[in-house]
């Protein structure tokens, strides 16, 4: 199987709900949500993509060849490369697929791990949402975040509870998904966190670490740090929460400022990331590592685990050319001068 047999694979799976464009940039589906898309306008997916693409890369071969090393470390555990697969929910609502949730993330899952990298799972009203993947993860016995909706906390406790019995590796909560028309529709009820709920869900995860994602602001990413938390995924949902929101490339740098160079708290961001050049982008910005969604739906139907395996490999590729260009020789050495923003 090469990339172009996946995509095409991927389209005739997925038509009419995701068109699979040659670049997902969330001009063809704008508003389709539920669907692939961007909430309203879909402006908010459309400038995550916009926004990262104009982000330029500085050349500099100058410097003593000495190898591109992409490995890094998150909840005590080795990486390949800085890119987790997002958490995507709702194979039937957003993609008309008869595939179970289980199912879905078992190939997400396995490709995943192959690649040496490790898939964050979804959550919906839908008990199957949340549990087929923990059971998959299970299976497989790879590494998985959970990610919780955020249910008032008597329901969201219960299910970091199980997280931690099937053997997650961390667990995160999408709490902008408070904004989400799919929850409402399948009949969910989800509410803004607190940092006294935040401390608690902290207490309650550990010893695994707690991730939340779904900052957008220097403020947001403080009270997350004040509660305590692992980490935070730099995320506007994929665009699919809130209309002209900035896109999240944009953000990074003062949510970078505001908790500091070397800040305990982890920094994820996703949003338009398609290629490994724009992971380069993203750490440059000032992300430890990034998160991808929509690319990773389109591998997985077009090549299964295979094909998630294959994408993800072609992203670490794609990195490493780039350090190569521009002098990194490891994560630790993409600085914020190898970039320029978009004037
Ligand atoms: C169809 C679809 C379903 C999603 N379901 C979830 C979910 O269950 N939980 C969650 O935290 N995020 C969910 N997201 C958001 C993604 O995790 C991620 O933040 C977003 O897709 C990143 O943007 P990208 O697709 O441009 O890479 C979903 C996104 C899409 C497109």
């Amino acid at each position: 199987m090469d990339y172009n047999e996946m995509l095409k694979t991927a389209r005739d799976l997925l038509a009419p709900k995701c068109r699979v464009c040659p670049v997902c940039d969330g001009r063809a589906c704008r508003g389709e949500v539920p669907g692939a898309g961007g909430k309203g306008s879909g402006d908010s997916f459309v400038r995550n993509v916009a926004y990262l693409r104009d982000v330029q890369i500085v050349l500099d071969t100058l410097y003593a060849e000495h190898g591109q090393d992409t490995s890094c470390e998150f909840f005590g555990r080795k990486f390949a490369l800085p890119a987790f697969p997002a958490p995507i929910g709702g194979m039937k609502m957003n993609y008309g697929s008869d595939i179970s949730e289980e199912a879905q993330a078992e190939r997400v899952l396995a490709g995943s791990a192959a690649a040496g990298s490790a898939a964050f799972t979804g959550d919906s009203p839908v008990r199957e949402a949340f549990y087929g993947p923990l059971e998959a993860m299970k299976r497989l016995g790879v590494p998985g975040v959970p990610t919780i909706k955020p249910w008032s906390l008597d329901l969201a406790l219960p299910r970091v509870q199980a997280a931690k019995e099937y053997g997650a590796t961390a667990i995160a909560m999408d709490v902008d998904a408070a904004g989400l028309v799919n929850v409402k529709l399948n009949g969910g009820t989800v509410y803004p966190k607190s940092v006294a709920d935040m401390k608690e869900l902290v207490a309650a995860c550990a010893p695994l670490p707690f991730i939340v994602k779904g900052v957008m602001s220097a403020k947001g990413a403080l009270k997350a740090a004040e509660a305590g938390v692992y980490g935070i995924v730099v995320s506007n949902h994929g665009g699919r929460v809130l209309d002209s929101s900035p896109a999240t490339a944009e953000v990074l740098p003062e949510i970078r400022a505001a908790l500091g160079e070397n800040s305990p708290v982890k920094i994820f961001m996703d949003g338009g990331i398609r290629t490994g050049l724009d992971v380069f982008k993203a750490i440059a910005l000032g992300a430890d590592a990034v998160l991808i969604g929509r690319p990773i739906i389109t591998a997985s139907f077009g090549g299964g685990a295979e094909g998630v395996e294959m994408y993800l490999k072609k992203v670490a590729a794609e990195l490493v050319a780039t350090m190569l260009m521009t002098g990194a020789s490891n994560l630790k050495e993409i600085t914020r001068d190898m970039v320029r923003l978009p004037k």
